[in-house]
Parts: structure tokens; sequence; C-alpha cells
């Protein structure tokens, strides 16, 4: 499969239940007991950021963005970012997350944060979080709180507790 099989849009009232068997599919039940989640839950993503990668009209993989706060700065929590298993490896995922930063660089918010692995998201221009410099309302490995700037300077003491909204 080549990287031009796929297309990405925003996503769409309609696109809610495919997501939801998405995250089921590439989670499984463990989700619903991750900080990430409990920091979205009861939170809407935000609309017009929601991206889902689509094959021949089928969503394949999906990334969404949510309002945050880390200490007094309003950030956007990226995730979950998921890619059907029988459609990794292409670039799916890398391109939901370049395009979901470009157009999260049109707002006010300071930066990008998200819980994954370093080798997958610093050539998408993530960074660890300074240890202790953030920290989350629920067990996470620090080395996992990952940071990416919206606009120039603003990983400059970002710090403090990430609350929802
Ligand atoms: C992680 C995930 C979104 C990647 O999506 P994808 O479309 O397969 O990713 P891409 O095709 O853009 O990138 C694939 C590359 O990233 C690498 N990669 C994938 N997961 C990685 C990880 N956790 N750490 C380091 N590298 C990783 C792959 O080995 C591959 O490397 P290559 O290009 O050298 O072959 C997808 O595997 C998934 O949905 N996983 C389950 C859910 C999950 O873990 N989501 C992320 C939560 S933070």
């Amino acid at each position: 499969m080549t990287k031009a099989s796929f297309s990405l849009l925003n996503e769409a009232p309609a696109d809610r239940d495919a997501i939801d068997i998405l995250h089921a599919e590439t989670f499984g039940p463990g989700r619903f007991a991750r900080t990430a989640f409990r920091l979205r839950e009861g939170v809407p993503p935000i609309a017009e950021l929601g991206l889902v990668a689509r094959i021949d009209g089928r969503p394949v993989g999906s990334v969404r963005f949510t309002a945050i706060s880390i200490g007094a700065t309003p950030a956007l929590l990226l995730g979950p970012l998921a890619v059907l298993p029988a459609h990794k490896n292409v670039g799916i995922g890398r391109a939901l997350v370049r395009h979901g930063l470009d157009a999260a660089k049109g707002r006010a918010e300071a930066a990008v944060l998200l819980v994954g692995d370093l080798p997958y998201y610093s050539p998408l221009g993530f960074f660890r979080a300074p240890a202790g410099s953030i920290t989350l309302p629920g067990p996470v490995d620090p080395a996992r709180i990952l940071v990416a700037p919206l606009h120039e300077g603003a990983l400059e003491g970002l710090e403090g507790k990430v609350r929802s909204g």
C-alpha cells in the first residue's frame, strides 16, 4: 500500500461509531483506565481538530485533540491516535499527527501534550517534558510525557499540573 492511498478529512459526527470501534480495536478495554483517557472524560474533543484517515471512504485511522491546561497555560491533549492494525506502517499515524499539529498552530493554545513513545513522536516535533515539570492526574511514566510547541518559545517555563479544559 502506498501513502497516496489514504486521505485525511475532518472528523464528521457520522464517524463517531467507527472511531469508537477503532479505539476498542487498537487500545482494548484497558483504555478506560489510562490517565489520558481520564483527562478526556466528559470533555468533548475539539471538533474542528479531529481528523480521520480513510481508505476507499472507510475510516482506518483517527486523531483527536482535547482542551487542557498545563499549570495556567492553555494547551491541547493529543489523543487518542489510532490506526487499524491492517493499515499500520504506511505513514497514516504520522500524517494524522502532522496535519493535526499544523491545524493547531492556528489556534491560541501554546502547546500540545501527549503520553507516548518519544522515538515515534520526536521526529514529529515532540520533546520529553523536563523531569517533574508537568504532572498528570494519575499514574504515568514521566518519560512518556511529551510536549510540542505551537508557537515560538512556548515550551519555556511550561510546567504545572495538567487539568481538563
Ligand atoms: C502507534 C500508531 C498510531 C502508529 O500508526 P502507524 O500509521 O502505523 O504509524 P506510521 O505508519 O506513521 O509510522 C510507522 C513507523 O513508526 C514506528 N512505530 C510505531 N509505533 C512506535 C512506537 N511506539 N515507538 C517507536 N516507533 C514506533 C514503526 O515501527 C514504523 O517505523 P518505520 O517507518 O521505520 O517502519 C498505531 O500503531 C496504533 O494505532 N497503535 C495502537 C494505539 C497506540 O498505541 N496509539 C498511540 C498512543 S500514544
